[in-house]
Order: structure tokens, then C-alpha cells, then sequence
């Protein structure tokens, strides 16, 4: 059951190849995922994380192939969400006194959780776990993404043991970052990083500093989500100082809805004007009620700058650009600037409700609002074209 990665280390998680949306349908996982949990047997041995609830009579059942559970001494938990912790229960049904090392906040989430008293060490930065010919330091990483987060540092094997930091959705029965289609990979990393760990942008780039502080050797990167980074881990790290420090690309997104194809018009009338503009710049057409949310998150969070498009419905903007907007507001993006345009009948109030609700979620509102009566004609056409060229251009 269990894969070696190191004399010491062997990844006794489980792999979740139908796994299509996490928390709830906050994100979509169209890769999969795994639940990375990592055995450590030196003198003493120390089993890192468990796996998510569904699974954890199959991974208690399974680490029992591997393992006489009750010759481990330690577990350590990075991190309690119920993706990593849902296993607890059943393991310490069969090893209950074992302690369990963990944050402060990471005991308090697990009794929140599971109302049980097991045996808790708290730990803290700095804080050391003597196996044997290998020591485990503990760094908290608070807020990347939870208040319980922790990484464990193992010397020797140089294993970073980042929990859901550097992780990705991404299923792959052969573990490691360097034997996928790399363009795959980076953009699953980077789709988690937007979504999941972007509105803690400020404490990821305090604590990869922190961290490359400390001298540590990391020769591997382990996280509990996705692939193993062996070669060059470092490359994922300095992706994420990039990411965490308000990044853009050359790009500028339109994300819009339509009804009855009027503001699409417009959007690609508005695409038009960008490139007449600025012939380098990559424009993205996202349609919001077609394409996954996440994915569009993702091109947003890309972008240097945001168009968004919604008809008014109702004297509001659509169904699908209210939830995006919502989801826009807790991403907590940096940097971007933004505007906003649609069509109408009658009212016509979803542009300037738009823009507002983007100027609240933190973008710089360039220039005016852009709307078109009814179906564009050659006059309204024009007039997106150069909204598009105007903002290109103010860029
Ligand atoms: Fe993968 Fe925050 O749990």
C-alpha cells in the first residue's frame, strides 16, 4: 500500500481520483486529489497527517498492511481540516493514548471537531521531536490557510512537510511533480494558490522568507495535496513568492454573461479595441455562466486588469457574475484594475453595481461605465471598441 520515497519516509496517504468539487462547491477539482499522510520510521516512528473522513476506515485498514499500529509513537497533524484529520477518530480507536503533536489552535480544532481528550503536545515554532537519527522541527505557519497550520521540517532526508502549502488537486498514482505534463501541474498549483491561498498573500511571503531564513536544506517538498516536489523544489517556492507579491501577467480578462448574446457582443467588440491598443496584451473571453468559476478565478487572478459584463436583469447583474463578484471580494486580489459594461432594455443599473462592488473588492475602477441599449448596432459596436481601446490604453 504504502510507497517508500525515502529510506525513512514511505506516503501511506490515499490517492482520490473522483474527487470533482472541495469544500462543498467552493472549488473545483477536476484532477482529483490526494490526501497526503507520511510515515516516518526511524528509531522512533511518527505517522504526519491522515486523510480525509470518507476514507478513513480504508486508510486505518491500510496502514495496518504496513505498519503494527501500535509501534507508532508519534502523530503529527500540520493541519486539522476534515481533509487531513477525518481519519483520527478511527486510528486513535485503535491507538488511543498515542500523542498527538500539533498546534495550540490545531488541539482546539480537533476537539471542536471530534470532541474527544486524547493525548495533545502543542507545539511551536522551533519546537524539536528527536526520532532517532532524525529530528523533526516544527514551524507554525498560522493562516496558510487555517490558524492551526503547521509545516515539520525532517533533517537529514531534508523533507519540508508542508501540509496544504505547494499543494495542488491533482491525482497521480506516481506522486512526484516531475512526472506529469508540467503545463498541467503549474496550473493546478497555481489554481489552488488563487483559491485557496491567495487572501493570505501578506503571510506567505513573510514565511517563505522565514523559512529560507533558517538555512533549512530542503532537497524534497511533501505536501498533503497532489505531487511530491523532488526535482528542484525550490522552483515551487519561488513560484509562490512570485504569486504572493500582487502578481500579474500581460493579460487582461473579460468575464461577462449574456442572455440574448448582446453583451457578449460587447465584450468581444471591447476585446477588439484592447488589441487595437495593445496588440501584445493576451485578452481572455471568459463567459461566466459556461465556464467553471475557479478556472475564471484563476484567469482573473492572471490578469493585470478585469472587464466585467453582466445584462441587466431584475436591476441587477446575473446570477452567475453575483457569485463570482462574491467570490472576487474574499480572493482578496492585489493590484488589478477594473471596469464594467453590459447591456439593457430598460434600467441598465448592473455596470455601475459591478464596478462598485469591484472598487469594494479592491480594484482601481479605470474610466467609465460602458453600456449598449438593446442589440449593439455598428454606432454601439464602435463605442465598445473604443471603451476597450480607451481602457487598454489607460492601463
Ligand atoms: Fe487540505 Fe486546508 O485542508
Amino acid at each position: 500500500m504504502g510507497k517508500k520515497i525515502t529510506d525513512k519516509v514511505t506516503w501511506v496517504g490515499k490517492i482520490d481520483w473522483e474527487l470533482q468539487h472541495f469544500h462543498g462547491d467552493e472549488l473545483s477539482t477536476d484532477r482529483g486529489s490526494s490526501y497526503n499522510s507520511y510515515l516516518i520510521r526511524d528509531e522512533k516512528t511518527a505517522l504526519i497527517d491522515t486523510v480525509w473522513l470518507p476514507y478513513d476506515t480504508e486508510f486505518v485498514a491500510r496502514l495496518k498492511e504496513e505498519i503494527d499500529l501500535k509501534s507508532i509513537d508519534y502523530i503529527v497533524m500540520n493541519h486539522n481540516e476534515v481533509d487531513h484529520s477525518g481519519a483520527l477518530p478511527e486510528l486513535m480507536r485503535e491507538i488511543p493514548d498515542t500523542p498527538i503533536y500539533c498546534t495550540k489552535k490545531g488541539e482546539a480544532i480537533i476537539r471542536g471537531h471530534y470532541h474527544k481528550d486524547w493525548n495533545f503536545v502543542n507545539v511551536k515554532t522551533g519546537d524539536k521531536l528527536e526520532l532517532g537519527k532524525h529530528t523533526l522541527t516544527f514551524i507554525e505557519a498560522s493562516m496558510l490557510h487555517w490558524p492551526d497550520t503547521m509545516f515539520t521540517y525532517m533533517d537529514g532526508e531534508n523533507i519540508l512537510f508542508s501540509n496544504d502549502g505547494f499543494g495542488q488537486h491533482y491525482a497521480s498514482e506516481a506522486l512526484y511533480s516531475d512526472t506529469v505534463p508540467q503545463d498541467e501541474l503549474f496550473y493546478e498549483a497555481q489554481k489552488y494558490y488563487t483559491n485557496i491561498l491567495n487572501p493570505f498573500s501578506a503571510m506567505v511571503s513573510k514565511k517563505i522568507a522565514e523559512i529560507l531564513g533558517m538555512g533549512l536544506k530542503i532537497d524534497i517538498i511533501a505536501p498533503s495535496h497532489g505531487l511530491i516536489w523532488r526535482k528542484n523544489p525550490l522552483e515551487i517556492v519561488e513560484k509562490y513568492r512570485a504569486w504572493a507579491d500582487s502578481y500579474q501577467e500581460n493579460q487582461i480578462a473579460i468575464v461577462y454573461d449574456t442572455m440574448w448574446e448582446s453583451t457578449r457582443i460587447m465584450a468581444e467588440s471591447i476585446a477588439v479595441g484592447i488589441q487595437k491598443a495593445d496588440p501584445a496584451v493576451t485578452v481572455k473571453l471568459l463567459n461566466a455562466s459556461k465556464l467553471d468559476k475557479n478556472d475564471i478565478l484563476t484567469e482573473i487572478f492572471k490578469s493585470k486588469a478585469l472587464l466585467l459584463g453582466s445584462p441587466t436583469v431584475n436591476n441587477g447583474y446575473t446570477y452567475a457574475i453575483g457569485g463570482l463578484l462574491e467570490m472576487i471580494k474574499g480572493l482578496k486580489f492585489k493590484g488589478k484594475k477594473a471596469a464594467a459594461f453590459g447591456s439593457y432594455g430598460w434600467s441598465g443599473e448592473a455596470p455601475k453595481q459591478m464596478a462598485e462592488k469591484l472598487g469594494d473588492a479592491g480594484f482601481e475602477i479605470v474610466g467609465d461605465i460602458c453600456r449598449t441599449l438593446w442589440v449593439p448596432d455598428e454606432d454601439a459596436i464602435a463605442a465598445c471598441r473604443a471603451f476597450g481601446e480607451a481602457f487598454a490604453k489607460a492601463l
